[in-house]
């Protein structure tokens, strides 16, 4: 007995011991991303910064996450007054993220002791300035993958911003998230921006860029993609205040449960008919049919980009998926 007992207690002890040295491995290997460049410099111009307004507000939708959003209204518009103060929360409830984050205050009043190497490592390689590993809500894995000069393009945009104060919660991950996030990080593998005549491999560096893909394909609980089931939809959301659902829809050109019967026009229409502010306060049955999609930001997105993405989509395999996308609006309603 008592050596089974003495037994037990090694090997609880060569247990702790493993998951010790585990973690000083987890710690010291990751997360594997080079330090941030002493020498990169952010060469802003004043067309540099205008093509990244464009991008992080129309394309990458920076400002989207990186600002309060209002949904008592329309498809959330952002809180002007703050943009990029951060704060918007992503939780289980309302994104299905695996604990609580908070988008960060990515205006100088935040980032003006960062240098640009920093910044330009936070946002295409996901390391925070002090090394925290940042969760992939925030779609660093693809900005890794733009074409380096519009990403220093958004960076660029990024330092004139109005400097504005606020204080933004920590970040709360689930086990073993928290210790998972930490082997995320990538350095960036920066690729090249097709030509727009090249109508669907400029559309597919758009998707990249503006991270469709993160709402419009089904994940398991792992968050990986389901196989066969690219941009097939039904990944739910909610609204933050009252719990009403929203489920993305199916965006491939499967003619019944897809988006395949859509013309280019009607699509491009679509995202241009949130460039007018509707700005009335939702009833609650509109509110039970409002949606998480950031519409009104990518509304400001070109016809001719969005032709692209258009063109893209409709390369995609159909897939039969019906997507019921608003389970809490009400039967008269629908
Ligand atoms: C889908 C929402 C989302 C989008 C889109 C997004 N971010 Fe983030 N971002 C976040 C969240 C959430 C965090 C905090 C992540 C964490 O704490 O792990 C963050 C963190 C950051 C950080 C690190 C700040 C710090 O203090 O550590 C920077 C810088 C940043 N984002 C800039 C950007 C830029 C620039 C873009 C557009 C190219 C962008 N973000 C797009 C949600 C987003
Ligand atoms: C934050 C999550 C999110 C992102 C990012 C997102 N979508 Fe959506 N999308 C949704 C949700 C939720 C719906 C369903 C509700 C609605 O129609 O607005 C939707 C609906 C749509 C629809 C309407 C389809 C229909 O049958 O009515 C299209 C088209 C679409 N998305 C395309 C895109 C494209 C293209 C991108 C990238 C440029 C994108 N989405 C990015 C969440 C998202």
């Amino acid at each position: 007995m008592r050596f089974l007992l003495r037994l037990v207690s090694l090997l609880v002890v060569l247990v702790a011991l493993a998951a010790a040295g585990g973690l000083t491995y987890l710690y010291a290997k990751y997360p594997d991303v080079p330090a941030a460049s002493a020498t990169y410099r952010i060469e802003s111009t004043p067309d540099r910064v205008d093509r990244g307004r464009y991008l992080a507000n129309h394309v990458a939708i920076c400002m989207d996450c990186h600002t309060e959003r209002d949904f008592s209204k329309s498809a959330g518009p952002i809180r002007h007054d703050k943009l990029g103060a951060g704060g918007e929360k992503f939780d289980n409830f309302n994104s299905g993220v695996p604990g609580t984050l908070y988008a960060k205050n990515i205006t100088p009043a935040a980032l003006s002791t960062w240098t640009d190497g920093e910044l330009l490592r936070a946002v295409a390689e996901g390391v925070s300035k002090d090394g925290t590993p940042l969760f992939p809500l925030m779609p660093y894995p693809n900005y890794g993958q733009m074409a380096e000069d519009d990403v220093m393009a958004i960076l660029a945009y990024v330092r004139s911003l109005a400097p504005i104060e606020s204080h933004v919660p920590e970040r709360s991950l689930d086990v073993p998230v928290n210790f998972i996030v930490r082997t995320i990080p990538r350095k960036a593998m920066f690729g090249t921006r097709p030509s727009p005549s090249d109508k669907v491999a400029y559309g597919e560096y758009l998707v990249m860029a503006a991270s469709c893909a993160d709402c419009h394909t089904p994940r398991d609980a792992q968050g990986q993609s389901l196989p066969g089931m690219a941009f097939a939809g039904g990944n739910e959301f909610r609204d933050p205040e009252n719990g009403y659902r929203v489920r993305s829809a199916n965006v491939t050109p499967d003619a019944d449960s897809g988006i395949g019967a859509w013309t280019e026009e009607q699509f491009i229409n679509k995202f241009k008919g949130f460039e007018v502010p509707d700005d009335h306060v939702l009833t609650d049955a509109e509110r039970r049919q409002n949606t998480a999609m950031p519409w009104r930001m990518y509304a400001g997105m070109t016809r001719e980009d969005l032709g692209a993405i258009y063109a893209y989509l409709r390369t995609l395999k159909p897939v039969v998926h019906r997507v019921d996308k608003w389970p809490d609006a009400q039967a008269a309603a629908r």
